[in-house]
C-alpha cells in the first residue's frame, strides 16, 4: 500500500538539531509526513544549511521593517504555496500571532524544553534549575495563540543531577526531544487526518 504523506514545514531559528530528527525520521518509508519546506527567520541559522545538504528547500525569512503582519503574510503565502499540511516549530523562537495561529488551526505543533505547564517561555531549562526541581523535560504540544500552552500531545521527562549546569541538563533534555518530537508528530497526524481526506501524494 502506498502512504499519502501529509506535506510538513519545519521552521527554525538555530542549529537545527530537532529539525534533523525529524527530517531522519521523514525518510522511513512509514512516517505518515514528508518534509518539503524549511524556513528560518534568522538568515544565519545553522540549520538552513544542514537542510540544504539534505535536499529541503530552505527559506529565509528575515524580520521586515513592515512589521510582524507583513512577515507572517509573506510566511503564509510561502507555506501556502507548497501546500503544507502541517508546520513544525523546531526552535524557532519567535512568536506568532493569533491571527496567524487561527490560519492554521491545529496544524502548527511545538516542542518546548520543559515539563508544560511548568516553565514556559525562554530559558525554560534555566527556568527549571532555578526552581529546584527533580524532574525536568520536554513537552510536544499543539500551537495555540497563548504561548505554550496548547494541547499537550505528550511529554518526556529526565532526572535533575545534584550540581546540573543549564547545559548539562539541556544536553539531557535534547537526546529526549529527538526521541519524542518524531514519533509525536507521526502519532498526530496519524489520529488527526482520516484516510478520507484530500491528501498530498507523497
Ligand atoms: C530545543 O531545546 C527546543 O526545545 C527549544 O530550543 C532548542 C532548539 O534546539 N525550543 C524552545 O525553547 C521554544 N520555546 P535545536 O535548534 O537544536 O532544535
Amino acid at each position: 500500500m502506498t502512504l499519502n504523506r501529509k506535506r510538513g514545514a519545519i521552521l527554525i531559528s538555530g542549529r537545527g538539531s530537532n529539525m534533523v530528527s525529524l527530517l531522519r525520521a521523514a525518510q522511513l518509508d512509514d512516517f505518515p509526513v514528508e518534509f518539503t519546506m524549511v524556513i528560518s527567520d534568522k538568515i544565519e541559522a545553522p540549520g538552513l544549511g544542514i537542510a540544504t545538504s539534505a535536499g529541503v528547500k530552505t527559506h529565509a525569512l528575515r524580520h521586515c521593517r513592515d512589521g510582524r503582519e507583513a512577515w507572517e503574510d509573506e510566511l503564509h503565502q510561502l507555506l501556502t504555496d507548497g501546500e503544507i499540511d502541517l508546520i513544525c516549530l523546531a526552535g524557532f523562537m519567535r512568536l506568532l500571532s493569533a491571527e496567524f495561529v487561527g490560519r492554521w488551526a491545529e496544524k502548527i505543533l511545538n516542542i518546548h524544553p520543559s515539563l508544560l505547564p511548568d516553565f514556559p517561555g525562554l530559558e525554560a531549562q534555566a527556568q527549571a534549575l532555578d526552581a529546584g526541581v527533580s524532574e525536568a523535560g520536554c513537552t510536544v504540544h499543539v500551537v495555540t495563540a497563548e504561548m505554550d500552552a496548547g494541547p499537550i500531545l505528550g511529554q518526556a521527562k529526565v532526572p535533575v543531577n545534584a550540581g546540573d549546569s543549564v547545559d548539562a541538563l539541556s544536553k539531557r533534555i535534547l537526546a529526549e526531544e529527538h526521541q519524542l518530537y518524531p514519533a509525536l508528530v507521526a502519532k498526530y497526524v496519524q489520529d488527526h487526518w482520516t484516510t478520507e481526506e484530500p491528501v498530498h501524494a507523497g
